[in-house]
This record gives structure tokens, C-alpha cells and sequence, in this order.
């Protein structure tokens, strides 16, 4: 699943719609972790979409990522700043894919 420390052990490689990019990032194949309060590593990400469907307060939208090895589509946090900290992605994605940090 996703390292829930990404923020020390990764590097900040830029933003990409306005959030944050930790890499590494080589395209199509390596994606890197997009986000900050609300992260998702796209290199783990498979499209299952219970996130963005279930999401009280629509955080995610559809992100197309043709030739990534794992899925054609991705979900961007693009509203992170709308969470409130159910932790209802969290806990429903079936790969890990998703940090909260509520702290
Ligand atoms: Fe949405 Fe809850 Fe996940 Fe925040 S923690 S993005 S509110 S499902
Ligand atoms: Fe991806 Fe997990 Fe959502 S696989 S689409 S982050 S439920």
C-alpha cells in the first residue's frame, strides 16, 4: 500500500492541477503520489473507483493515465481541501492506495 510517510521519504517533484507530485515519475509507467492531506499513489491505484463513488463530499474525480501498468485511469484528489476525515476511502480501497492524514 502506500507509504504513509511519503512527505519525508519521497522528493516533491512539482504539482500537476494544482496538487502536490512526489516521485519518483518517469510516464507513462511511474506515476509518483499525487496529493498532500489526501494522497493516492497512482502506481498502486487499479481504478476500482469505490473511493470517488463513495466519497461524502466528491473529493475525486477521474484522471485518464493511458499505459500505466496497472490502470488506464487514476483518481485525483482534485477537492482535498472539501475532506473531512471520514476515512471512508481509506478504509474501502482494496489495494492501499489511499493516505488521509488527519492528524
Ligand atoms: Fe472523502 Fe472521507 Fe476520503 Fe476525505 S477521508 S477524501 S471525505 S472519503
Ligand atoms: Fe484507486 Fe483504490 Fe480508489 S484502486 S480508484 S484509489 S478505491
Amino acid at each position: 500500500g502506500i507509504d504513509p510517510n511519503f512527505d519525508e521519504n519521497r522528493e516533491h517533484v512539482g504539482e500537476e492541477n494544482g496538487l502536490d507530485v512526489w516521485g519518483p515519475v518517469d510516464p507513462p509507467e511511474k506515476l509518483g503520489i499525487h496529493g498532500a492531506h489526501v494522497a493516492v499513489d497512482y502506481d498502486i491505484c487499479i481504478a476500482d473507483g469505490a473511493c470517488l463513488e463513495n466519497c461524502p463530499v466528491d473529493v475525486f474525480d477521474w484522471v485518464d493515465t493511458p499505459d500505466h501498468p496497472e490502470s488506464e485511469k487514476k483518481v485525483e484528489p482534485t477537492r482535498e481541501d472539501q475532506c473531512i476525515d471520514c476515512m471512508l476511502c481509506v478504509d474501502i480501497c482494496p489495494v492501499d492506495a489511499i493516505d488521509v492524514d488527519a492528524s
